[in-house]
């Protein structure tokens, strides 16, 4: 596990653009994993001014994001595939019909579930970003979830609502189901990438890279990764 610790939230995100932009450049068809959420915008805008102003092109890159909320079509401003065409598809020029997302309105969470997992055998990520929750979930697996899950229809924990909420109107609107790729899917990736951003990391910083590892604090598996990077801002750095 390589730990990058920054000043602040700017330096963690150009730091984390310049992996990913090295990534498309040297493999014009690369598979990205990719992360929504707050943790990641500003490497997203990264992403972007430099497609913009250095031509890095994304034409021929596919995408497959870690997670859906239940319930949410994809035009509500509230779900992840509305999240990342105004954080990032709109801003580069990738083709959208290579992004992929699970669908969160589909009729049969499983069909839908099975229809992923199966299209992750074909698109292998090149590399899977990452954000962490304050309890330690990477993509929406909650403590206590097996290490070998694959995608599957998640009920999101009252920690996880509640951090969510700032997002929403009340807290009320926040969905309270998602589907999510599983760990086995995380860890199928070739290298894994992780921002993350704030004091209210730290205990789950701590644990990751120096705790047990154990299904109770979920991203503590990735110690079991070859390639991860981490790069942390110094408040969230600050229990290490
Ligand atoms: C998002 C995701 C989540 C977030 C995590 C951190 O696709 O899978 O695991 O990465 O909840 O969220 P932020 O970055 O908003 O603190």
């Amino acid at each position: 596990m390589k730990v990058i610790i920054t000043e602040n939230y700017d330096e963690m995100s150009k730091k984390a653009a310049e992996i990913m932009i090295d990534i498309v450049k040297k493999n014009p068809n690369a598979v990205l994993g990719l992360a929504t959420g707050s943790s990641p915008i500003g490497m997203y805008q990264n992403m972007a001014k430099d497609c913009k102003e250095n031509g890095t092109s994304y034409k021929n890159v596919s995408t497959v994001n870690l997670d859906e909320y239940v319930g949410l079509t994809a035009d509500h401003d509230q779900s992840y595939a509305y999240f990342m065409r105004t954080n990032l598809f709109d801003h580069i020029d990738i083709d959208q019909k290579n992004t992929n997302l699970p669908c969160g309105s589909a009729p049969d969470a499983q069909k839908e579930c099975d229809r992923y997992n199966a299209l992750l055998e074909t698109k292998k990520q090149d590399v899977q970003v990452l954000g962490l929750g304050s309890n330690g979930h990477i993509g929406f697996n909650e403590p206590g979830t097996a290490f070998d899950s694959v995608t599957h229809l998640v009920d999101l924990t009252e920690n996880t609502i509640k951090d969510n909420s700032r997002l929403f109107n009340s807290i009320n609107e926040v969905p309270r189901q998602a589907l999510s790729m599983g760990i086995k899917n995380i860890m199928q990736a070739k290298s894994i990438l992780m921002v993350v951003s704030g004091k209210n990391k730290a205990e789950a910083v701590k644990g990751m890279v120096k705790g047990e590892i154990t299904p109770d604090l979920p991203a503590s598996v990735l110690q079991l990764h070859p390639f991860v990077t981490i790069i942390c801002d110094k408040d969230a750095a600050s229990l290490l």
